[in-house]
């Protein structure tokens, strides 16, 4: 049987629009009678439709605000879909918060790629969004496609994003033309860093908001299917969000945009030396895991862990009348990879109380 739920006509379940969950399937979850009952999604409780530059137009027009966020890593990017996030992007940030670096400006495109491959496989819903570190795309056209292609390709992204406006035109063209979704980005764009000099709002002096706008309506005219707007004024980002039918994604650009995007560890507050009026912070994760970390030092140090409870045994000897483990006992049966069902004939979930001591030990705690 199929699973069903109701979804409008760019496959966006109807519940969600109402809770911001896809309802039926929480229903679903939650009803002990249901096949589904207990699983998440990804264990195979429902299929939800994968978000596309469509879904995302879509999403626009009704005036859905759109949530994206960075991810570097695939227990990250597993989490934040199972929560529904409509965007993945792979960022340069990767260069700052991963790598430890000032800017985004030395990260290369295999570095990209690596941490895409990893995004993409912990992701079943989202759009994942890979993209092009500094001198990946301004060199020649020809090099910016080959680049992208390896980023769609080996990568396994869904759209690409780079930095710039009206100067990136045909290269829009050009990777539209290809089959490549692009994302664009103007205002703050951080692999300007020098030229900017420093990490600054922009817009603010005299003709840069015609300027920007211009660049938007540039980049739309040229094929991006959505535009990130970086620390910008509010009010400009409002202009260009009226300007243009792509959606607008905002980070310092105010709320009036399409949709927002934070970095992953800014908004869990890991780092807490790093604050920016546009961060809010969700959690305060650097606290809580020094904590985490203090506490099973201590514990170490103190021999206080690890306890029983963490600990394999060898099983009780038994008395030498018992019998010897069958022959066909299967390493995964015996390592708890097969699961035993009631009356399951394998000799190996039966006979288990007669495996070797160290056996029977561990094949009661994997178990447990
Ligand atoms: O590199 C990045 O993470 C970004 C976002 C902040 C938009 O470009």
């Amino acid at each position: 049987m199929t699973p069903w739920i109701a979804c409008d006509c760019e496959g966006v379940p109807v519940a969600r629009r109402v809770c911001g969950r896809p309802a039926a399937l929480k229903l679903w979850q939650n009803n002990p009678n249901s096949r589904w009952h207990g699983k998440s999604e990804r264990e195979g409780g429902m299929k939800t439709s994968k978000v596309t530059i469509h879904t995302l137009k879509a999403m626009k027009e009704r005036g859905d605000r759109i949530a994206m966020l960075t991810a570097y890593d695939a227990t990250f990017a597993r989490l934040l879909d199972d929560s529904q996030i409509d965007i993945l992007l792979i960022g340069d940030s990767l260069g700052m918060v991963i790598q430890g670096q000032e800017t985004t400006l030395p990260v290369t495109l295999d570095e990209v790629i690596y941490h895409t491959r990893a995004v993409v496989r912990g992701t079943r819903r989202a759009q994942v969004v890979g993209d092009m570190p500094f001198m990946s795309y301004q060199s020649s056209i020809e090099n910016a496609l080959e680049n992208a292609g390896r980023l769609i390709k080996e990568g396994g992204c869904h759209a690409v994003k780079l930095e710039g406006g009206a100067q990136h035109t045909e290269l829009v063209t050009r990777l539209v033309a290809c089959g490549i979704p692009v994302m664009g980005h103007i205002g703050l764009t951080p692999q300007s860093f020098h030229q900017m000099g420093g990490f600054k709002v922009q817009g603010r002096g005299h003709g840069e908001a015609d300027r920007l706008v211009a660049d938007a309506r540039a980049l739309e005219e040229a094929g991006v299917y959505s535009i990130v707007l970086e620390g910008i004024p509010a009010e400009i980002a409002q202009r260009i969000t009226e300007s243009v039918a792509v959606p607008t994604i905002g980070i310092g650009a105010g709320p009036h945009c399409d949709g927002q995007v934070l970095v992953i560890y800014d908004l869990l507050g890991m780092n807490d030396a790093f604050k920016p009026k546009f961060v809010r912070r969700y959690e305060h994760l650097a606290t809580r895991i020094r904590t985490a970390v203090d506490s099973y030092i201590t514990d170490v140090r103190s021999g206080g862990f690890p306890s029983e409870q963490e600990t394999f045994f060898l099983a009780p000897k038994r008395p030498s009348n018992q019998k010897q483990v069958p022959a066909n006992v299967s390493a995964l049966s015996l390592a708890g990879v097969c699961q035993p069902e009631p009356g399951d004939a394998n000799p190996a979930t039966r006979e288990v109380d007669n495996l070797p001591g160290e056996l029977a030990g561990f094949y009661s705690s994997v178990n447990k």
